[in-house]
């Protein structure tokens, strides 16, 4: 007799361990199926996802790490702070980046034993429709489980695009998974694909001692980003010392047993070839629906990969939903979370809404750079009447303090009513200074309301407040 549970969610990533958390908190029978290869001491899949296994969570430890490499070799000079002798121990690096996921990993299993959510060790599928729900059947280790659910969460994330012709060892040639575990420092670093991670591991390693080499096929640098956020964050990144090609077209590449070689064709057509120790490929990231036989209960993915579903995530089938990466819109954790806990409380019959345009994105490079709302771009595309509103980190007291004055905040307001369209930040602390713009639309407020509540001085988040008071009818006090 197969078990029997109100809610099964397939896929323990953000999506799927928030959606199983929340449907317990709301009184359901729950279980989370994990098949991940990340396996703990045990031998068993580890909770988390992409996000705490190889993901956010390892690459910011990474990153944090790095910059504070960076800030001892070149920076601290600059505060009177005189240190010599800095070298790099990229073992221990690497130890305490994997010290940190083994602690968030075995966070979620807590929770999960705290909320009693049974977990499913092994690859989930469906079997078909049965009386009231849904079979389906995890294989693990330990040999085949059957159970049954009244609801079904899809939640199984995805993975790496690889290129044809470039098969990804993750040795010499990496996707996100190898580009966080090298053994040492590669002399010569290749990436191909300047987004979000080409740019964020790209960044770490540079820190740490790589010259990168970064080859995007679009002729657009961050074409997802404000154009004025784009136009600075290139300038600052080559004063850095990144080095970002545009426009190109990726040939042949060629491994040998030390290093990687790759023709390719620059932005003006002429042929040239990059020879590097070890290769970076992040050109994106697929849905994972293969094997989860979505035709024995009426479902297939679309030609892309992705599950459809509405915009409270849905699927054409009543009583089996999806959520996070595997579905359309962006992918980001706190977006899985937020449809995980979206669908478990439709499931309680409450009704729960998410304004995608009010979800904030990050990119955790050095300045950060983040944004909620429209881009400039897309307002003009919309023929909407828009204020713009500017505030660099220059004039900020905190942030020269910190010596951190690149940058600045860009926020834009409705011509006519003032309300905050967008707010496009790059500079230092942007990943929380977008928290309160995301507040800000959420509340539907004015640029005016911001430049009115008080912010504590001195602070990164007064250059908010003067970008507002900008905005609302050029009257930052600081400028
Ligand atoms: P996932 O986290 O991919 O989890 C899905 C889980 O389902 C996996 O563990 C998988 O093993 C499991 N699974 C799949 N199929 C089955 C099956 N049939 N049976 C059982 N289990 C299955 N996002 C941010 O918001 N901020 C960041 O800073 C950030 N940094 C990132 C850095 C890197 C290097 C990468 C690669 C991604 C980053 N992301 C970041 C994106 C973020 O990791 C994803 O958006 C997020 O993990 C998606 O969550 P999810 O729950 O939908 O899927
Ligand atoms: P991405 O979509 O951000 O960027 C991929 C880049 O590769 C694009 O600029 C694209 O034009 C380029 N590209 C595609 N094919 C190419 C080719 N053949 N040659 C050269 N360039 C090519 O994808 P990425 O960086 O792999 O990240 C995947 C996703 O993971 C992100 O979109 C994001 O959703 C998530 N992520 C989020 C982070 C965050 O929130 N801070 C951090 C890292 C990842």
């Amino acid at each position: 007799m197969s078990k029997q549970f109100d809610v099964v969610v397939i896929g323990a990533g953000p999506g799927g361990y928030i959606a199983a958390i929340r449907a317990a908190q709301l009184g359901f029978s729950v279980a989370c199926a994990e098949s991940n290869p990340y396996a703990d001491p045990k031998g068993e899949p580890r909770l988390g996802g992409t996000c705490l296994n190889v993901g956010c969570i390892p690459s910011k430890a990474m990153l944090a790490s790095s910059e504070e490499f960076e800030k001892a070799g070149h920076h601290l000079a600059d505060h009177g702070i005189n240190v010599s002798g800095v070298s790099l121990d990229v073992a221990k690096l690497l130890k305490r980046k994997d010290a940190i996921v083994d602690k968030m990993t075995g966070g979620v299993a807590f929770l999960f034993r705290k909320n009693k959510i049974a977990t499913l060790k092994g690859h989930a599928s469906f079997v078909g429709k049965v009386e009231g729900g849904f079979a389906l059947k995890v294989a693990g280790k330990d040999g085949v489980e059957e159970v049954t659910a009244k609801h079904v969460i899809v939640a199984t994330g995805s993975k790496a695009r690889h290129l044809p012709g470039i098969p990804v060892d993750n040795k010499l040639v990496c996707d996100n998974e190898g580009a966080q575990d090298f053994a040492e420092v590669p002399k010569k670093l290749g990436v191909i694909g300047a987004g979000v991670i080409g740019l964020e591991l790209g960044s770490v390693w540079r820190r740490l001692g790589s010259d990168v080499t970064v080859l995007e096929a679009l002729p657009a640098f961050l074409g997802a980003a404000d154009e004025s956020i784009a136009k600075e964050a290139a300038k600052i990144f080559k004063k850095q010392g990144l080095n970002i090609n545009l426009g190109v077209k990726i040939g042949e590449v060629k491994t040998s047993k030390t290093g990687v070689s790759i023709s390719y064709t620059d932005a003006a057509g002429a042929a040239q070839k990059l020879d590097c120790d070890r290769l970076i490929v992040s050109v994106g990231r697929v849905p994972n629906t293969e094997g989860l036989n979505l035709e024995a209960v009426g479902l297939k993915a679309n030609e892309r990969g992705f599950i459809d579903v509405d915009g409270h995530c849905a699927t054409s089938v009543s009583g089996i939903w999806a959520i996070g990466d595997v579905v359309r819109g962006p992918m980001l954790a706190h977006k899985s979370e937020d449809e995980g806990v979206l669908v478990a409380e439709q499931i309680a019959g409450q009704k729960p809404h998410i304004d995608y345009n009010c979800i904030p994105w990050v990119i955790y490079t050095s300045p950060e750079i983040a944004w909620v709302g429209k881009t400039e771009q897309k307002l003009k595309a919309e023929g909407r009447a828009y204020k713009p509103g500017q505030f660099p980190f220059a004039a900020n007291g905190r942030a020269l303090g910190m010596a951190a004055a690149e940058g600045f905040v860009k926020v834009l307001a409705d011509a006519a009513t003032d309300e905050i369209l967008g707010v496009h930040i790059i500079g230092v602390g942007a990943s929380d200074l977008i928290a309160e713009a995301a507040v800000a639309m959420e509340f539907k407020a004015a640029a005016e309301d911001i430049g009115r509540i008080s912010h504590p001085h001195p602070s990164l988040s007064e250059v908010m407040r003067e970008a507002a008071l900008s905005a609302t009818d050029k009257r930052a006090l600081n400028m």
